[in-house]
């Protein structure tokens, strides 16, 4: 295997809109789908489009979403001899308003993703090892991201890490167990509790992540500003700029460039980090410019010949 994810399938339920709705208002909504989401599942498929082999550990529930979901993966070549379906839950969904300037906002219920066990992560232990990159997130127990990057590192299995969405209760093994430490701005800003608006404050949460957390890598994602990147502590950050696209649709976006991101340093480890994030944000970038989340990942034949050179 390439890329190992342990974490989330959702099923996204969107709703378009002109504008997101206030607290206590009702709106009338323009256009509504479904589509295969869950950051964990989005950075998977996202990594095995570009041609990456790649796995999941993940569960979902014995309802039409989970049976659909689980074909969703086989579609999209996703090993999921470890994707299990559980009684009893409901597969989890994420209730997606989408505004017409591409804005979002979303409510997660987790369902069959709060079941994953520790026995789960040590079932899939050989998969684990025989992978070169482990991605983990926040939309499953963080006792099991932890039990799965440990298992990782144990193996000398890159991890990379980002903890999406943001959560304030955080296990301090989590900022020093990854190799790469990936949050976006909200989570940087949350996490530190430094405001994180410029590339500058960008570039002092990253310090503040490797010096004061004990972070390894750090790449703090930033929409349409790129990305920022500190190697290490002590280590000067970089500022990675992206070109502007015509956003329809930011959903997923973060997912779109971790998969990216794994799939480069499982397959392309030569290359380095830098440009890896470079084009990691290019991949991204193009994810905003069509409706949908992994429905909105390009193939590798619909990305430039550069990107894989
Ligand atoms: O990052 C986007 C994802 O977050 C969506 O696919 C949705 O499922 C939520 O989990
Ligand atoms: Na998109």
């Amino acid at each position: 295997m390439d890329v190992v994810v342990v974490g989330s399938c959702n099923i996204d339920l969107i709703s378009y809109a002109t504008h997101l709705p206030k607290e206590g208002e009702t709106i009338t909504g323009t256009k509504f789908s479904t589509g295969f989401g869950g950051k964990g599942a989005n950075q998977c498929v996202t990594a095995g489009k570009l041609g990456a082999k790649v796995a999941m550990v993940s569960k979902v529930g014995n309802d039409a979403f989970g049976q659909d979901y689980l074909k969703n993966l086989q579609d999209c070549n996703v090993n999921c001899g470890q994707v299990k379906v559980v009684d009893d839950v409901s597969t989890g969904v994420a209730a997606i308003t989408v505004a017409d300037n591409g804005s979002n906002c979303i409510i997660i219920v987790p369902g069959a993703n709060d079941l994953l066990t520790v026995s789960d992560v040590e079932a899939a232990e050989d998969l684990i090892k025989s992978s070169k990159v482990l991605v983990c997130q926040n939309e499953i127990p963080s006792v099991i991201s932890l039990a799965a990057m440990k298992s990782a590192s144990n193996h000398k299995v890159k991890v990379i890490y980002n903890p999406a969405p943001a959560q304030k209760d955080f296990n301090p093994e989590l900022f020093s167990l990854p190799d790469f430490f990936c949050p976006n701005e909200t989570e940087a800003e949350l996490l530190t509790g430094c405001p994180v608006e410029s590339i500058d404050d960008a570039m002092k949460a990253c310090r503040d992540l490797t010096e004061n957390h004990g972070c390894n890598s750090v790449i703090i994602t930033m929409g349409k500003n790129g990305a920022v990147y500190q190697q290490r502590r002590g280590v000067d950050p970089l500022h990675i700029p992206v070109d502007a696209v015509a956003a329809v649709d930011t959903t997923g976006a973060g997912d779109s460039f971790i998969g990216s991101l794994a799939y480069f340093l499982a397959t392309r480890p030569e290359l380095p980090v830098p440009e890896m994030i470079k084009r990691a944000s290019f991949i991204a970038s193009v994810s905003v410019t069509k409706p949908g989340t992994q429905i909105s990942y390009p193939r590798a034949d619909e990305l430039p010949a550069h990107i894989f050179s």
